[in-house]
């Protein structure tokens, strides 16, 4: 495995960050997740943007986007493989033990990792911690994902792939690592941003491509859809079979199978869209 770390590909074992790396101490950093079939990476210029957005919420410098094009590029053709998980990370490096960052330079990380294609449906639960969106990172994708992971964890006891969570006026917000639709009188809905999800790349695909309406719901949405599917990256369009203890019928349904057909025709057409 090679793995791209400031400025050069190097092997595995030898990619080495600081202990005092920001990322690494208070979660100072920000990232991306990509899917790349066959080497190639999808909507590589959306991700770009968003993680400078992000790193501009934080107070990074920019990262360059032509290095992180290199990074990409080459640690795609060092490590051949069918379906990856590529990931960009970009940090504050190396800083004081503590909340202040110090001077060096970033820290950039580029690493893929083989992936299998998702099931087409799957289950999720609602758990009781909340997004909240006002909160000074809300909508950046920062390395900060504790509570993702505790969450997550809770969903997988419950032998589920995905926790969603409400926001704190609890209103429908996202999942750990995915955003959500709700099928509600045959129409598409996706919470707006200003719930304090992630502006998720595929959700505005979905958004624009499936044409679904962002709308400000309640979290009990979740019950009364009458479908629901995921959006993320690597599951790209993924219908929700069960909410908790809730069948929602034959998964996917109608909408769902409507929105799944769009997407891969879309995707299918062109790689940066
Ligand atoms: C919290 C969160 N919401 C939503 C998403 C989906 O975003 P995207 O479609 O850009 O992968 C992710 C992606 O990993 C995420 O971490």
């Amino acid at each position: 495995m090679r793995i791209w770390l400031d400025g050069a590909l190097r092997d595995v074992d030898d990619a080495r960050v600081s202990v005092f790396d920001h990322g690494l101490t208070v979660g100072d950093g920000v990232f991306e997740t990509l899917k790349a079939e066959g080497g190639r990476p999808f909507a590589l210029t959306r991700h770009l943007d968003r993680l400078t957005r992000s790193a501009r919420g934080l107070g990074l410098p920019d990262p360059d986007h032509d290095e992180v094009r290199r990074a990409c590029a080459a640690v795609l053709e060092a490590n051949p493989m069918p379906f990856g998980r590529l990931r960009v990370t970009y940090t504050g490096g190396v800083s004081p033990l503590g909340s202040d960052r110090g001077d060096g330079a970033p820290t950039l990380i580029a690493a893929v990792a083989q992936s299998t294609r998702r099931p087409d449906t799957t289950s999720v639960v609602t758990v009781d911690w909340v997004r909240n969106e006002r909160s000074a990172v809300a909508g950046l994708k920062t390395t900060s994902y504790a509570e993702n992971v505790v969450a997550l964890a809770a969903a997988h006891r419950a032998h589920a792939s995905e926790a969603l969570l409400a926001n704190t006026l609890g209103r429908l917000c996202e999942g750990t690592g995915s955003n959500v639709f709700v099928v509600l009188g045959g129409e598409l809905h996706t919470p707006p941003l200003a719930s304090g999800c992630l502006a998720g790349i595929t959700r505005a695909l979905v958004v624009e491509w499936a044409g679904a309406k962002e709308t400000d719901l309640p979290f009990e949405a979740l019950q009364q859809a009458e479908e629901v599917f995921l959006t993320s990256s690597l599951r790209d369009v993924q219908a929700v079979l069960r909410v908790d203890g809730r069948e929602l019928g034959a998964a996917p349904g109608p909408a769902t199978a409507e929105a799944m057909r769009i997407f891969e025709a879309k995707a299918g057409a062109g790689l940066d869209p």
